[in-house]
């Protein structure tokens, strides 16, 4: 096999978060070096305690866990999203505490030493959540986020609209400021939106294949997983759920996974019906721009999931 991808994720855990970190720890072609915690889904004390947790979860303790930003670079969220993922992010299931301390560093200086003790070029950063981190990494560490290889971010929406407003999507909306100086920044970056994770859909069936797998990661995730099934069909009637950040994650995995084009993007940050919208020029491919997932074989992309985590400590 070609040399591991080095990667790191930039979380805020969060039911699918969870399920995106396990998926990375389940596949070869990547080599997690380091998880760094974000606000979002809930705040940033519980985020960073869950990131800990799941990694343990996996046997994985030795990963190092920084936390990053409790709140955005601008104006405050109004709410977080403790509706959908349990108050305190993981669905109502207390995973076990890890032995491993948190990295005493801070988020952008734990990525920024990363950066800069690997090549130029080949390290793969996975935001799947706020861009608060990765914004403040541009402005406080810009010549080692200079080095950044990809960066595969969940968020945003270039057809679909919003999912917490009628324009914007949650990560996005969780820091406008934020998302717009990422996209904005000449990085490489790949926009995975709701475009591509909203037809993803996680079946029930799917779900009982990991469940009873024969691992006890794929059993706890199948629990941890059962609060977002019932929000979901509660919320929006659909039999499954949409595992948003593990998409993410399958582009960070495994490159062309998604079909992108690349496209000028503008972020609403103003305050008003638009603000946190991702704006995409789809009438022309860009010269420079980001690029936007905009098909996906969600079938293989759920298969990809289920069969990693199905056999993953089993
Ligand atoms: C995104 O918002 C969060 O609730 C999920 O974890 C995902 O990162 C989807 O809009
Ligand atoms: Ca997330």
């Amino acid at each position: 096999m070609a040399s591991r991808i080095p990667l790191v994720i930039d979380t805020d855990p969060g039911i699918d978060d969870a399920l995106a970190i396990l998926l990375a720890l389940a596949s070869p072609e990547v080599d997690l070096q380091l998880v760094t915690a974000v606000h979002g889904n809930v705040g940033l004390a519980q985020t960073t305690e869950n990131a800990l947790r799941v990694l343990h979860l996996a046997g994985r303790s030795d990963v190092p866990v920084a936390a990053g930003a409790a709140g955005p670079l601008v104006h405050p969220i109004p709410e977080r999203a403790g509706h959908v993922h349990g108050a305190a992010g993981l669905g109502g299931v207390e995973l076990p505490a890890s032995p491993a301390a948190l990295d005493p560093r801070p988020a952008v200086v734990a990525l920024a030493e990363l950066l800069l003790a690997h090549d130029p070029g080949t390290v793969t950063v996975a935001p799947i959540g706020p861009l608060t981190n990765i914004a403040l990494l541009l402005h406080v560490f810009p010549e080692a986020a200079a080095r950044i290889g990809r960066v595969v971010w969940m968020g945003g929406s270039a057809t679909r609209g919003g999912n917490v407003t009628a324009a914007a999507e949650f990560n996005a909306w969780a820091d406008p400021e934020a998302a717009a100086a990422v996209l904005g920044s000449g990085l490489p970056v790949t926009m995975v939106g709701l475009d591509v994770t909203l037809p993803t859909v996680l079946t029930e069936t799917g779900i009982a294949r990991f469940r009873d797998g024969g691992g006890h990661v794929g059993a706890t995730a199948a629990g941890v997983l059962r609060q977002y099934v019932d929000a979901a069909r509660d919320r929006y009637g659909i039999d499954g759920v949409v595992v948003h950040d593990a998409l993410a994650l399958t582009e960070a995995i495994v490159p062309g996974t998604l079909t992108t084009v690349r496209r000028d993007v503008v972020v609403g940050t103003t305050l008003g019906a638009a603000r946190g919208q991702t704006l995409v020029d789809r009438r022309s491919v860009a010269e420079h721009g980001v690029e936007v997932a905009e098909a996906v074989d969600s079938a293989a992309a759920v298969e990809f999931l289920v069969s990693r985590l199905e056999t993953y400590g089993a």
